[in-house]
């Protein structure tokens, strides 16, 4: 795609934080679409200064945005119609308003939605809202972090892990395959353009699964032990096996949904985590949480509860851990609550 000024397609990053700044500086240095942003708790600053990135692997770039708003109802207000939305924004499947809502102002039926989210589900109350649509869905393989703005007052991102991504389209019913994929590969071309490792595939749903085996298992055990990976196989002789377990009962529920999960994805999972230096893995859960802030429990264990529970597959680890993860949720979510519980 060349693109003229004024045809050039438009894409829209529907939060700007660790990840949304690493696409958004990738379909940037693209230069096949412009780029506009939906930032909320940066909104001033960034319209004002652009972001930054400092990458160990795409190295320090400095971007304005072609458009940069405060919510969806702004971005519509634009006058803008977007070919791609993707939405690097936490999910939270029970937030209210949802994601459709909030997404609703901005759709046509020539947007794409590209989630690059964690989590397992986050697709069907898109598809519900936005039935004519494409769906896109990926998994990130990437580590960030905002840095503290510093004297120049520019929003700064740090990218520090490899860069990978696999992608696919979460297939719609009613709609050609064919059309769909088009739409997916050209998303692909300006992002592998710009240097990212960019894998498509035609099952997303099952790359997903894998991930949400990693995130099901380390993300909620290191949030309700309030210890690190190395820290909670060092706790007790059964650790590991527990965990193993909990992996166990997410591959059951994956493999009774059909998806072509291999058996032994447990084992070769916590060896990827056992070779972690140090005290091990923190995860975005337990950071979350940590900070008071509402976390992924929907998509990291809600989901794989609820399939698990319809199809008649035995979820008992995930039913518990995930009530627990609830419980600290309900206490963020309730602070005054939790902290004056009454007589
Ligand atoms: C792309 O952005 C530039 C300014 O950054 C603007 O002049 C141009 O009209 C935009 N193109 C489209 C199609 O929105
Ligand atoms: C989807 O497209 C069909 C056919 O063009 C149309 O009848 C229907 O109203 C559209 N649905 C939505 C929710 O936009």
């Amino acid at each position: 795609m060349t693109g003229t000024l004024g045809t050039k397609p438009n894409a829209l990053l529907f939060g700007l934080g660790a990840i949304g700044s690493v696409y958004a500086s990738v379909l940037q240095r693209s230069g096949a679409c412009n780029v506009s942003v939906v930032a909320r708790s940066n909104y001033a600053a960034v319209k004002e200064k652009g972001y930054a990135l400092d990458s160990q692997k795409f190295g320090k770039h400095h971007h304005m945005l072609d458009g940069v708003f405060r919510d969806t109802k702004e971005a519509a207000a634009s006058g803008i119609k977007f070919d791609y939305i993707l939405c690097a924004n936490k999910a939270l499947l029970t937030a209210v308003p949802t994601l459709a809502d909030q997404l609703a102002p901005i759709m046509s039926d020539q947007t794409s939605i590209v989630l690059l989210q964690n989590g397992v589900g986050n697709e069907d109350p898109l598809h519900a809202a936005f039935p004519n649509s494409t769906i896109i869905s990926a998994v990130v393989w990437t580590g960030g972090k905002a840095v503290p703005t510093g004297e120049d007052g520019v929003t700064t991102f740090q990218q520090f892990a490899a860069e990978g991504l696999t992608i696919g389209v979460d297939y719609a019913e009613g709609l050609d395959r064919a059309t769909e994929r088009a739409k997916l590969d050209r998303l692909v071309e300006w992002l592998r353009a710009a240097g990212s490792d960019i894998t498509p595939t035609e099952d997303i749903q099952k790359e997903r699964w894998i991930k949400v085996i990693w995130n099901a298992c380390w993300n909620s055990l290191t949030t309700v032990t309030r210890v690190r990976t190395n820290h909670f196989f060092a706790s007790s002789p059964g650790a590991a096996e527990f965990a193993t377990k909990l992996m166990d009962e997410v591959v059951a529920v994956a493999r009774a949904k059909g998806l072509d999960i291999p058996l032994d994805t447990p084992a070769t999972l916590l060896a990827r985590c056992q070779v972690v230096p140090g005290a091990g893995l923190p995860s975005s859960m337990m950071m979350d949480n940590e900070a008071g802030r509402p976390t992924e429990v929907e998509v990291i264990l809600g989901t794989p509860l609820r399939e698990g529970q319809r199809l008649g597959v035995p979820v008992p680890i995930l039913e518990t851990i995930y009530t627990i993860v609830k419980a600290l949720d309900w206490k963020n979510a309730h602070p005054d609550e939790a902290a004056a519980p009454g007589p």
